[in-house]
């Protein structure tokens, strides 16, 4: 896994897939049920840790990622987050100078301390061969969820404070910089192995938006890590973001970039790979239908991108409902 995002042909590819520990396995469903609500099972280190290592003791998986979820910067820098079951996150938004006021940096690292504990419990317990990845939402997600307040369909509120004002916004964007890189450099010095920088909302900004509140702010971090640890591997998944990919991934300080499915990979092998690893892009609605298609469509991504650096993963997370034997096909037709 490691070889791969540093740029060396692998094959067959190494497999992961994003949220990988999650609701479709049964046995993080016994878990989650005895945890509480979900973000108290992301601050207790034994229970996480046990979680992120579920899908590789049953799958064999070629790396792990650490069990965590993106809000918990905006809950350590004083923003009250909530998960209901079933509605998803909940934030008392931000929407002005004033609400970011209220905002600390000052804590953060007692609020986060458990999931270093996390990190480092996985380190210890990982299987030979399996790579660690930590992780943190990019800053422009991250602050999609602290503005709206939940998830939402177009971002109005996020995206009328970025592209209306957009040196007010960047005052947000900064303070999730700094919080951003000091969160992952204590996960590298816990135990994580590579890192990976979640930008799920990355395509709903016009170009030169998504330059100076996507690109920037993600490469910005990448520098400031690797000023401390220059040879961990930085994946970069901007989702949606694809006519931009092929110039992002000419940053030197960014080592893979997360392709999502409507990314044609025989594309992404010409535009990206001459530049950075690529990571993806199996459609999780295709592993939930199963079939024949499965087989097929996993050989053709593999096929398209085996001439060079490639990751196999999902083009985004896997869904809660998907059975357990079609992910181990899918194992069997990239491994195959
Ligand atoms: O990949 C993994 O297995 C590691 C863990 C992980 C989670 N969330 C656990 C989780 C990771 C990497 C994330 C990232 C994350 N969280 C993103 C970016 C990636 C993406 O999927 O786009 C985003 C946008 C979030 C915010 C978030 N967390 C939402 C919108 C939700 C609710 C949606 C849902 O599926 O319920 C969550 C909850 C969440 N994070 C769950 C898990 C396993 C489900 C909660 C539960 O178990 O009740």
């Amino acid at each position: 896994m490691i070889q791969a995002l540093k740029g060396d042909r692998v094959s067959p590819p190494p497999i992961w897939l994003m949220r990988q520990a999650g609701r479709y396995l049964p046995e993080y469903r016994a878990v989650r049920e005895v945890a509480g609500g979900f973000l108290n099972l992301c601050y207790d280190p034994e229970k996480a840790a046990d979680v992120t290592l579920q899908p590789l003791r049953r799958f064999g998986f070629d790396a792990a990622i650490l069990f965590s979820d993106i809000l918990v910067i905006p809950h350590a820098l004083g923003q009250n987050v909530t998960f209901e079951a079933g509605e998803g996150p909940r934030l008392d938004p931000i929407r002005d100078a004033d609400g970011l006021g209220r905002l600390s940096m000052d804590n953060i690292h007692e609020s986060l301390g458990p999931i270093y504990e996390t990190v480092k419990r996985v380190s210890e317990d990982l299987p030979e061969g399996a790579a660690l990845i930590g992780f943190a939402g990019a800053p422009w997600t991250v602050a999609t969820y602290m503005v709206e307040g939940s998830g939402s369909r177009d971002y109005p509120n996020a995206k009328a404070w970025a592209l209306g004002n957009p040196d007010g916004f960047q005052v947000l964007v900064d303070l999730l910089v700094d919080a951003t890189t000091e969160y992952l450099l204590r996960q590298v010095k816990a135990g994580a192995e590579a890192l990976q920088l979640f930008d799920t909302w990355a395509g709903v900004l016009p170009k030169y938006a998504f330059d100076r509140f996507s690109g920037e702010p993600i490469r910005e971090i990448a520098r400031r890590v690797k000023a401390e640890y220059p040879d961990i591997p930085i994946i970069a998944f901007p989702r949606g973001a694809n006519l931009y990919l092929p110039e992002f991934a000419k940053a030197p300080e960014i080592d893979a970039i997360g392709i999502d499915y409507a990314v044609d990979p025989v594309w992404a092998a010409r535009e990206i790979q001459p530049h950075a690893t690529v990571q993806g892009n199996f459609d999780p609605i295709l592993l939930l239908a199963g079939g024949d298609q499965l087989e097929i469509r996993a050989r053709e991504i593999v096929d398209a991108l085996s001439d060079g650096p490639h990751v196999f993963n999902l083009g985004h997370g896997i869904l809660p409902q998907t059975p357990l034997e079609h992910v181990e096909r899918l194992i069997k037709a990239v491994r195959g």
